[in-house]
């Protein structure tokens, strides 16, 4: 039916956008939660604590698990599902009584290290599809400063065939959540918050100060939350890359990082960071989201890249390192036998996408004649399926050395006995991430 003019300017006269909190509290609307991995499902099940909330994702295997209270990423417990106003959907139809749309669908970089905004633009569309006069979308996906207004909203106005901050508003909220942390959990971590005008800002802010007990940020535009984001991930990738460069320093100083480091620490503003690798889908990819932004926009940004570079280049100079010390010890590299431990991104999660560990495995295979993986998180056909890697389910014992590539629980609580149990005589033991320092006294030590 064709509205009158006259009509059309009564019903946007109707559309109301100072009381979406309101309603979503007397559970009159909904809130979705597009994307439901690491980020989405612990926030859309803190949201149905309180309020109505559908869960949306494109993959119904993972859609099916979570119907059964199961997280497919690992992370939330089977009783985290329960008593909760949640329905699970794959369906674009069940988004349409969804007046309040927050998209968390991953943000990756391309084989280019370039960012690849594919997933997200394909989710705004579906939100877009599905827009009302009225709703609200905010984003949480990590992106560079400036991409929801140039690239999100100009989807959405299309799909939709509404118009921005007349017929829908915006916000971007980055998400903080450390997967493995469980201390850390959503609602104790400060949450930064942004609209597309003072009125959307209020009213998201209101809709995560009901979950956040630890509080919220009102960041003054959507430009700077999300710059704020990029930029916590950016400081503590650089701040990792300059321990790293220290490493390489002091390894031909034969002078333990580590050891520097804890004297160096004794000053009180000297920063608490240490070397290590940098993998995941956090760290050692949203600073390329900056380093694109900001070369697009005229500025070559030297020390962010280098420090890209530095970290990125760490598990080849890590393998070569094992090599040397092997050929020191009087093993021949090339008919060693060496053993990873750990093959996920980090310690203590299962998550395996972008692990440098798995760098380091393959860095190894270079220099080494055979190399084994063991990892008490990692699943086995995930790491098959991503790096064509054949974990072990148990080490042999007659390895040459011993890298603890991830300092997961299991490994921080094992003695230096258990691991010379895998080994040969004199073995040396490679301490990654630094966690048996001083704990090592027969094996041949080597750390950062
Ligand atoms: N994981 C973290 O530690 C973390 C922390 C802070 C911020 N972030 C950011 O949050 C965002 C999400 O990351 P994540 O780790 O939760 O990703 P993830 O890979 O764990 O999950 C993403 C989910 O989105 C779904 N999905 C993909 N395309 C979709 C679409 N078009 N519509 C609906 N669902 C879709 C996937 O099936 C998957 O279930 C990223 O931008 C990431 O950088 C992640």
């Amino acid at each position: 039916m064709l509205l009158t003019q006259n009509e059309n300017q009564v019903k946007d006269a109707a559309v109301q956008f100072d009381n979406v909190f309101n309603r979503i509290e007397n559970k009159l609307d909904k809130i979705a939660l597009i994307g439901l991995g690491y980020v989405g499902l612990p926030i859309a099940l803190e949201f149905a604590k309180h309020f109505k909330v559908v869960g949306f994702d494109i993959n119904a295997k993972r859609i099916g698990m979570m119907k059964n209270n199961v997280d497919p990423s690992g992370e939330v417990e089977a009783s985290e599902f329960e008593n909760k106003t949640i329905s699970f959907t794959h369906e674009m139809s069940d988004l349409n009584d969804a007046r309040f749309y927050i998209v968390a669908v991953p943000t990756p970089i391309d084989a280019f290290k370039q960012p690849d905004l594919t997933i997200l633009k394909a989710a705004t569309k579906t939100v877009g599809k599905t827009l009302k006069k009225g709703d609200y979308v905010v984003f949480e996906s990590t992106v560079y400063p400036g991409c929801t207004e140039e690239v999100c909203v100009p989807i959405l106005e299309k799909e939709s065939g509404l118009k921005f901050n007349v017929d829908f508003k915006v916000g971007y909220s980055p998400e903080r959540i450390n997967p493995g942390d469980k201390k850390n959990t959503i609602d104790k971590i400060v949450k930064i918050v942004s609209g597309s005008d003072d009125v959307s800002l209020d009213q998201i802010a209101q809709v995560y100060e009901s979950i956040i007990k630890a509080g919220i940020h009102r960041a003054p535009t959507m430009k700077v939350a999300e710059a704020a984001k990029i930029v916590e991930n950016t400081q503590r990738d650089v701040n990792i890359a300059l321990m790293n460069e220290l490493s390489l320093i002091f390894e031909n100083l034969n002078v333990n990082t580590f050891d520097v480091l804890e004297a160096a620490g004794t000053k009180w503003n000297f920063l608490n960071f240490y070397p290590g690798l940098v993998g995941g889908h956090c760290i050692g990819v949203d600073p390329y989201y900056l380093i694109q932004k900001s070369i697009r926009t005229g500025h070559n940004p030297i020390l962010i890249s280098a420090g890209r570079s530095v970290n990125d280049g760490m598990p080849g100079k890590i393998a070569k390192r094992v090599a040397t010390q092997l050929e020191q010890a009087g093993v021949e590299a090339k008919k060693s036998k060496v053993l990873v431990m750990g093959i996920t991104f980090k310690e203590n999660v299962t998550d395996i996408r972008n692990s440098k560990a798995a760098d380091l495995y393959k860095g190894l295979q270079q220099y080494c004649g055979q190399v084994d993986v063991v990892d008490p998180l990692a699943d086995p056909e995930d790491v098959r399926n991503h790096y064509k890697i054949e974990m072990r389910p148990v080490p042999a014992n007659d390895y040459d050395a011993v890298v603890v590539a991830v300092s997961h629980e299991e490994y921080t609580e094992m003695s230096e006995s258990d691991f010379q149990n895998y080994c040969n005589a004199n073995a040396l033991f490679v301490d990654v991430k630094g966690i048996k320092r001083g704990k090592i006294n027969t094996m041949k030590y080597c750390s950062l």
